[in-house]
């Protein structure tokens, strides 16, 4: 089958293309309705269906000759440990764990929030609570106890499940008193706590409300899988958006399960007992897509990286694991392999290892910039393949489909659209653009499935945040472009969400703690590039009236508070005062403009602009601060 074959049927006749999907599935019962609209109008997919998403990543495998095979390769050269856990054992913990929570009361519909790090058990605990029909919600280790807290009080989950610890290289992150700080902060409090006690750091039990995860296990009875509908909630994922306010996005199991199960075959080109590794983190819609629910579902073999791709112990650490475990697809952000080259710029460490069974690189997370795409394929010598996605859609929008017809890349470009998304640039009015033209990238409905169909316990920010816009499409917040042949251009967010290090940050939210400080009269808080994390952000700063404050001291102090409210992934380290900043003549503060100034982009001047001075004051600021790139 030809890419443009599988594609056109996917647009021209949706139904057909899933409903032929869906059966690859061993549904409990297999859905009739493919397409329809729920109660706020939004499509559907699969709403009859009814299936247990953790039943299909373990027990089928198990029951299908597989129960030998290896599910999770546990490889952790921060706590210097290995493991192998085959799908059994891995159906067999689960199905314990499960009792665990059932025990504590979790049934279909509760929420569970897990807080840990990368290791095995925090997979155990994600599709325990699939197998229960609850809904799980990961927050990233990264983030703060106030992070953490907000997304508590926005999912009100009956039991938080964490750990004592997580290893960043050598230093013990201790979880368990930010799980306490966030617990006391919010204003939601879980009936109970399941934490799993490691050896680098041991945690304080709270009497009455934590649970030791060993004993636990060992007293519970296995629970069994819970049927659910199509359209029930796997998950909740919180994203930033533009507002301090995370965006709790929620996946349904039907549309989630068949769009995972046919990724893996049609972009990945990965079949049972092959071994796939997503090196992210099981707090990233990566993590969930493909370190957990894609790979399981295929029946292939996951890796758990705990690591980073330098300095555990060096450069050389994904090439090991490749090697070690015959990896056949590597997946991870552009930044990883921004880090290797750093350190190792001509690939040497790469000969060490034998690199025969990777088939492909991956990447996705932020815009893989054409050096690093040069610079992988030639050290690696692997065909490496960008895909562009977003936590609201669960897996790629576009892609190269290496498992129908691998098309020739381009650099710079996201290849074509996957199936089901009919992908479309539109002018501020909505008007689809001619091919070489700019826009903003607007997604046609129905979105195919697996896409969110709404925001947790917020409707109508779904609907305005992504559906009004542009009537008829879901807008996704990127700009960019389609080349003559239909290559997709992704040139970068068009609101206030930036990415560093491939993770997903909100300046709005920097702005709203910077604003905060006493000193503070307002800011603005823009990405700027930065070679290794792609995105940095940096604040710019008026200072309230009569306040007299060393610049240094009030850097750091911001500094602090950022890492406080958001946690140390916000990597917020530079603002610098300015004495005016640019704004429209309502008062809008010209944040593009100012991006484009640190860009080194040219810019026009807004005929609504207030003060035409502040741009060449910005600018000198920007450039006496090293901040202005090109
Ligand atoms: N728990 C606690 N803290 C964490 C954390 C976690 N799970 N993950 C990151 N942090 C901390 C880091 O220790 C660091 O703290 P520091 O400021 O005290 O040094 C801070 O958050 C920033 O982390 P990061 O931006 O990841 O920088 P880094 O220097 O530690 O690593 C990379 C840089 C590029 C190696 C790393 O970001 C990476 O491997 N990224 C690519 C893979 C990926 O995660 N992609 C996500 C989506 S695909
Ligand atoms: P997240 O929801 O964390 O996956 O972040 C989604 C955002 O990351 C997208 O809206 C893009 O801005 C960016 N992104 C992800 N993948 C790519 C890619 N391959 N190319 C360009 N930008 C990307």
């Amino acid at each position: 089958m030809s890419y443009q074959a599988e594609y056109s049927k996917s647009i021209n006749t949706p139904e057909a293309f899933w409903g032929e999907k869906a059966q690859d599935l061993a549904w409990y019962k297999q859905p009739e309705k493919i397409l329809s609209k729920d109660e706020n109008g939004i499509d559907r997919w699969f709403a009859d269906g009814e299936l247990n998403t953790a039943y299909l990543a373990l027990d089928y495998h198990v029951e299908n000759g597989r129960a030998d095979n290896t599910a999770i390769i546990y490889d952790s050269p921060v706590s210097g440990q290995k493991r192998k856990i085959s799908f059994l054992e891995l159906r067999d913990e689960v199905a314990k764990f499960a009792g665990v929570l059932k025990a504590q009361g979790v049934e279909k519909g509760d929420r569970v929030v897990i807080y840990m790090p990368m290791m095995p058990e925090a997979l155990v605990a994600m599709l325990a609570v699939a197998r229960l029909g609850a809904i799980h919600s990961v927050v990233f280790g990264g983030f703060a106890p106030h992070e953490l807290a907000v997304r508590i009080d926005d999912a009100e989950p009956k039991v938080i499940v964490s750990a004592s610890c997580g290893i960043e290289i050598s230093k013990v992150i201790e979880y368990k008193p930010m799980l306490d700080e966030a617990i006391e902060k919010s204003a939601y409090k879980p009936s109970a706590c399941v934490i799993l006690q490691r050896p680098e750091a041991k945690a304080t039990m709270i009497e009455g409300r934590d649970i030791d995860w060993k004993e636990a296990v060992a007293n519970a009875e296995p629970a069994d899988c819970v049927p659910v509908k199509g359209t029930d909630p796997l998950y909740i994922l919180y994203t930033s958006g533009t507002t301090g306010k995370p965006k709790g996005v929620v996946r349904d199991n039907g549309g989630h399960a068949v769009a995972m199960k046919y990724s893996m075959k049609s972009i990945y080109n990965v079949e049972a007992g092959d071994v796939f590794w997503a090196a992210s983190d099981v707090g990233w819609v990566v993590g969930h897509s493909y370190i957990v629910y894609g790979p399981l579902l295929a029946g292939c073999t996951t890796i758990v990286y705990e690591g980073k791709p330098v300095r555990t112990p060096d450069a050389g650490a994904f090439w090991r694991v490749c090697e070690e475990y015959k990896v056949k697809v590597l997946f991870s952000a552009p930044t990883a392999f921004r880090a290797i080259k750093k350190e190792d710029p001509e690939g040497k460490l790469i000969a060490n290892y034998d690199l025969s069974n990777l088939h492909t690189v991956f990447m996705a997370g932020e815009r893989l910039d054409p050096p690093t795409y040069h610079w992988t394929m030639e050290v690696t010598g692997k065909p490496v393949i960008d895909h562009w996605w977003q936590t609201e859609t669960g897996w790629a929008i576009c892609g190269n489909m290496t498992g129908i017809e691998t098309l020739p890349p381009k650099a710079g470009s996201a290849t074509v659209p996957i199936s089901g998304f009919n992908v479309q640039i539109l002018d501020p009015d909505g008007n689809e653009l001619p091919a070489g033209e700019q826009g903003a990238i607007a997604l046609k409905l129905p979105l195919p499935p697996s896409c969110l169909p709404t925001v947790w316990g917020d409707y109508e920010r779904f609907r305005t945040g992504y559906l009004t816009d542009y009537p008829g499409y879901y807008c996704s917040g990127d700009g960019g472009y389609k080349d003559e042949d239909g290559y997709v251009f992704i040139m970068g967010r068009t609101d206030d969400v930036i990415n560093v290090a491939g993770h997903r940050l909100s300046t709005g939210e920097m702005e709203e703690i910077v604003a905060d400080h006493p000193a503070v009269a307002e800011c603005a808080v823009i990405g700027i590039n930065d070679p290794l994390k792609g995105q940095q952000p940096i604040g710019f700063v008026l200072l309230k009236n009569g306040v007299d404050i060393d610049g240094q001291q009030l850097e750091s102090e911001l500094v602090a508070l950022v890492r406080k409210e958001i946690g140390a992934v916000a990597c917020f380290k530079r603002a610098v005062i300015v004495d005016r900043l640019p704004k429209t003549r309502s008062g809008k503060i010209l944040r593009k403009l100012m991006r484009q100034i640190a860009d080194g982009q040219d810019y026009t001047v807004p005929s609504t602009i207030d003060d035409p001075v502040s741009l060449s004051v910005i600018e000198d600021v920007m450039s006496e601060n090293g901040l202005i790139t090109s």
